[in-house]
């Protein structure tokens, strides 16, 4: 632990949920899970039509493993339903909208009644708690603010704990520094890639991210590595925690790491029921078993989600600091996965070498190009500042070393001067694909 949290009073102001023994949390998941699927049923046509074909009535779950005969929700299913067919309540109930970004095709639409947003927050603030955030501190908030839930999922959950809030929102980077010199916050929220961007800023301005004010970081929206956690908590003393949401859920505040033991998210059962499924053939894994996360949401009205395809891989595990269950690391997106030549891999595992490779700075860029029939694979890493020729030539060697034999694929390594590569100011684009369109698409069909 790098960090100097006082962790004494880590289960003091826990509230009644998170003391809850396991029977006591599967029960009330039960009653809240066939209410939504009775509220979803007679609100929502989608889910009508969806039970219907399956010959599903709500009534038909009777314990908590009669969910898995239910049929899925996917991204595709939120499109087909834009804008607002999803919704469950009647228009004028609903205070807030969010959206996807829609990058890749029809943006997604997501709601929010008054209670909705009560729990959004109280699920935040939670979140905000095990991250050993406490009443009184000052959260710099650098998610995006707007249709991005990043920003106003965050704030509203910082007030709720009782924090006071400075909505920095993402961009402006040098004027973020100035803020946190400033006003001096003891907790930031922001993404793991934006926060390298903010620690190198502080470093180009000649101060040592050290010597801050900040004491907790509650890094998400985006995949990172356990060497990123060490990457930043050595370059700014804070202990770094992850955060993990999705905006058809609810948005950040899904799931939360414990600083005590920084060991994965602990996921908010009572509000947002997890099963493992197997991405390829969609069938129920076991605890412990790695595969897609499917979420349920138990308490929402606006929008409830009935087994929803996060297309996020990762496994449950025992809960650990909390009586809920734990999530690992997402190390990937079933969507994010890369196949050159024939093999499978996530940017996470570049991500992973990349950070261990002597003389090689936290950011890296994946390119994927097409020779002929063949993918090629391109890692551009940057050097770091006081790397000589010598060593970014020994960087590139070991890198396409550790790649081959870590991950099996032969890759090219450029190693490019220092602040070269795009960076993040936000959630990062971490590939970039420049094969031919149709080559591209008929492979991530
Ligand atoms: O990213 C909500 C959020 C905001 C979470 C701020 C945490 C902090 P979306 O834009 O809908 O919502 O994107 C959701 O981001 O399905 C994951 O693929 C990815 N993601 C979110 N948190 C994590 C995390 C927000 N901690 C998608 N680790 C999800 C890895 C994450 N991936």
């Amino acid at each position: 632990m790098t960090g100097t949290q006082n962790h004494g009073d880590h289960r003091d102001g826990l509230d009644a949920a998170e003391r809850m023994s396991r029977e006591e949390l599967t029960a009330l998941q039960l009653t809240r899970l066939r209410a939504t699927l009775r509220h979803a049923y007679d609100n929502v046509p989608f889910y009508r039509r969806s039970f219907d074909a399956a010959g599903l009535r709500p009534e038909d779950c009777s314990a908590l493993a009669d969910l898995a005969r239910f049929p899925f929700t996917t991204k595709a299913d939120l499109r087909e339903q834009y804008p607002f067919g999803m919704f469950a309540v009647d228009r004028s109930r609903v205070r807030r909208l969010h959206a996807s970004s829609g990058t890749t095709g029809t943006p997604t639409v997501v709601g929010y009644t008054e209670r909705d947003l009560d729990l959004w927050a109280g699920v935040v603030a939670r979140s905000l708690r095990a991250a050993g955030c406490r009443p009184g501190d000052t959260v710099h908030v650098a998610y995006g603010y707007g249709l991005f839930t990043g920003g106003l999922g965050a704030h509203y959950g910082a007030e709720r704990l009782g924090c006071t809030v400075i909505p920095a929102s993402g961009g402006m980077t040098e004027r973020q520094v100035r803020i946190i010199q400033d006003l001096r916050p003891r907790v930031i929220m922001v993404t793991p890639t934006y926060m390298l961007t903010l620690l190198d800023e502080f470093e180009r301005q000649g101060i040592d991210p050290r010597g801050t004010s900040l004491k907790v970081g509650v890094f998400g929206a985006e995949p990172w590595t356990e060497a990123m956690r060490r990457e930043i908590e050595e370059r700014c003393a804070i202990d770094a925690v992850d955060i993990y949401g999705l905006s058809e859920v609810i948005g950040p505040g899904v799931a939360q790491e414990c600083v005590e033991t920084k060991d994965g998210p602990h996921i908010w059962e009572d509000h947002f029921f997890p099963e493992i499924v197997d991405p390829v053939t969609g069938q129920a894994l076991p605890d412990g078993a790695h595969g897609e996360l499917v979420l349920t949401s138990l308490t929402k009205e606006a929008m409830p989600v009935i087994r929803y395809r996060t297309r996020d891989l990762t496994r449950l595990l025992p809960g650990t600091a909390r009586a809920f269950r734990r999530m690992e690391r997402i190390t990937g997106r079933a969507d994010d996965m890369l196949i050159v030549r024939g093999v499978n891999l996530f940017p996470s595992q570049i991500e992973e070498i990349v950070l261990h490779v002597p003389g090689l700075a936290p950011h890296f860029q994946l390119r994927l190009t097409r020779e002929g029939r063949m993918d090629r694979l391109t890692v551009r890493a940057e050097a770091r500042q006081e790397a000589t020729a010598a060593q970014r030539e020994a960087a590139a060697q070991e890198t396409a070393r550790r790649v081959k034999e870590g991950i099996g694929v032969s890759v090219t390594v450029e190693v490019v001067d220092p602040q070269t590569l795009e960076r993040s100011m936000g959630k990062l684009r971490r590939v970039v694909d420049e094969r031919p369109r149709e080559a591209a698409a008929r492979r991530s069909r």
